[in-house]
């Protein structure tokens, strides 16, 4: 079984909206609504866990019934970090999921091709895999207002979600010690996991200010 974590705990500070980003409105609709039914609709995943931002598992419940999304089997109040939020979902994925998918509600518009193309790797062995974009722009190691060095584009990604994991080694990850990390990825990374890299979709975009939603808008 194939269980997804879907993150919108998050206060969106930076979108500097009245409410949290996954309830600012997206067409006429709350932005977590957008990857809540994709997800829903995915046909490798079988269940749903949403972590929501505190005061807001009320709405999210609302929204998933709404929705008619039957896979959401838990929504949980989210931690003060992603990381954190995560691991309190993950509490609720089921144990016979075999498989994690970890999707951040801030990239609405996720295919079920991208969950298709990180579930794959899990068959050949991988621990994980997340999906990645090249990278268009220099990118220059700073400190301060000064260059320090000019890295090897070639060898960076920029690395998005929906990201898929075998559910043991992210169990794992996420029980020794701090969660702080920015993806799921990394942990597993760092505790000697193998990730593989898988092509990423231009139309995961990150809302994080007004400009994004506008350009997520755009595609809807
Ligand atoms: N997230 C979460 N719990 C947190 C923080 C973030 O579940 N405590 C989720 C967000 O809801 C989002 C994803 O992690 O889907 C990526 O986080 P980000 O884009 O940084 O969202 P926010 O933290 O809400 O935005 P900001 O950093 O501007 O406050
Ligand atoms: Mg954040």
């Amino acid at each position: 079984m194939v269980a997804a974590v879907l993150a919108a705990a998050g206060s969106g500070e930076r979108l500097g909206a009245d409410r949290p980003k996954a309830f600012v409105r997206l067409g006429d609709r709350p932005l977590l609504a957008e990857s809540l039914e994709r997800l829903e609709a995915s046909e490798w995943i079988e269940a749903i866990v949403i972590a929501a931002p505190p005061e807001w598992e009320e709405p999210a419940i609302l929204l998933a019934e709404e929705l008619g999304c039957g896979k959401v089997n838990a929504c949980v109040t989210g931690g003060a970090t992603r990381g954190e939020s995560v691991r309190l979902a993950l509490v609720e994925v089921p144990d016979e999921a075999a498989v994690v998918v970890v999707h951040d509600a801030a990239r609405p518009l996720v295919q079920d091709e991208v969950v298709e193309r990180v579930l794959a790797p899990l068959g050949e062995g991988w621990d994980g895999a997340v999906p990645a974009l090249p990278l268009a722009d220099t990118i220059k190691r700073v400190r301060g207002d000064e260059v320090v060095e000019t890295l090897d584009r070639s060898e960076l990604r920029a690395v998005q979600t929906p990201q898929a994991f075998v559910a043991t080694v992210l169990r794992e990850a996420y029980s020794a010690g701090p969660v702080d990390a920015s993806d799921c990825a990394s942990l597993v990374e760092a505790r000697g996991g193998r990730v593989k890299v898988v092509a990423g979709d231009p139309r995961l975009i990150k809302v994080t200010d007004a400009a994004d939603l506008e350009r997520v808008a755009a595609f809807l």
